[in-house]
């Protein structure tokens, strides 16, 4: 009788720990798929290295990643303080050519979402980007989907506003 008995308990606990690795896999599943249509908006293009001439001190990857996490982390409590004293999603105004073209992605404020955060960028750096996403140089079905219909004083009105999100979180701020 006892023998039946623990019998039936391995086999109940067999069943459940192969109904458990059915969920598993079909959780990994699905995360690998989330993976594989993130990955298939970017195209990474191969740029080519080269030495550099002059040995810049290095800092040790920790000290950079600490760095940006702490900086990130200011920027995120700043911005929450000021949508809560606002009582309202946005911090600072963006322009409505910002807000119906790029907020979606790149979050109201530029703290990112699905797309990379853009605070903190300078109008240079972020107008490099949009010239390269548009001319191809930068491979981003999405950013290239987007910017070729605009012309080159839209890229250059939204790399200046983008380019001063961080300015205007600061005085906003104040
Ligand atoms: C549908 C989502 C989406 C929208 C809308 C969108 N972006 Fe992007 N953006 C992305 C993604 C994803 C990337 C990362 C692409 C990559 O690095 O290959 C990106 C990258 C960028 C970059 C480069 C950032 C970096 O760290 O190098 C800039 C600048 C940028 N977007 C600006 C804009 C502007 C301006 C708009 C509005 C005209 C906009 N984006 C709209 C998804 C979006």
């Amino acid at each position: 009788m006892i023998r039946h008995i623990i019998a039936a308990i391995a086999t109940l606990l067999a069943l459940w720990a192969m109904a458990f690795m059915y969920d598993l896999d079909q959780k990994a599943e699905r995360y690998k798929k989330i993976q594989e249509l993130i990955e298939k908006t970017k195209m990474e293009v191969k740029v080519e290295q080269t030495t550099p001439s002059v040995q810049e001190p290095i800092q040790a990857p920790e000290d950079l990643e600490a760095e940006r996490k702490k900086e990130e982390d200011e920027v995120a409590k700043k911005l929450k303080s000021l949508r809560e004293r606002a009582g309202s999603a946005m911090a600072f105004k963006v322009s409505p050519l910002y807000k119906q073209k790029c907020s979606s992605c790149h979050g109201v404020n530029g703290e990112g979402t699905v797309g990379p955060k853009l605070i903190g960028k300078s109008p240079e750096e972020v107008h490099q980007a949009l010239v390269d996403f548009k001319s191809g140089k930068r491979q981003n079905y999405v950013m290239y989907g987007l910017l070729s219909k605009m012309d080159d004083a839209q890229l250059k009105e939204l790399a200046d506003e983008i380019g001063s999100f961080q300015q205007k979180l600061e005085a906003a701020a104040q």
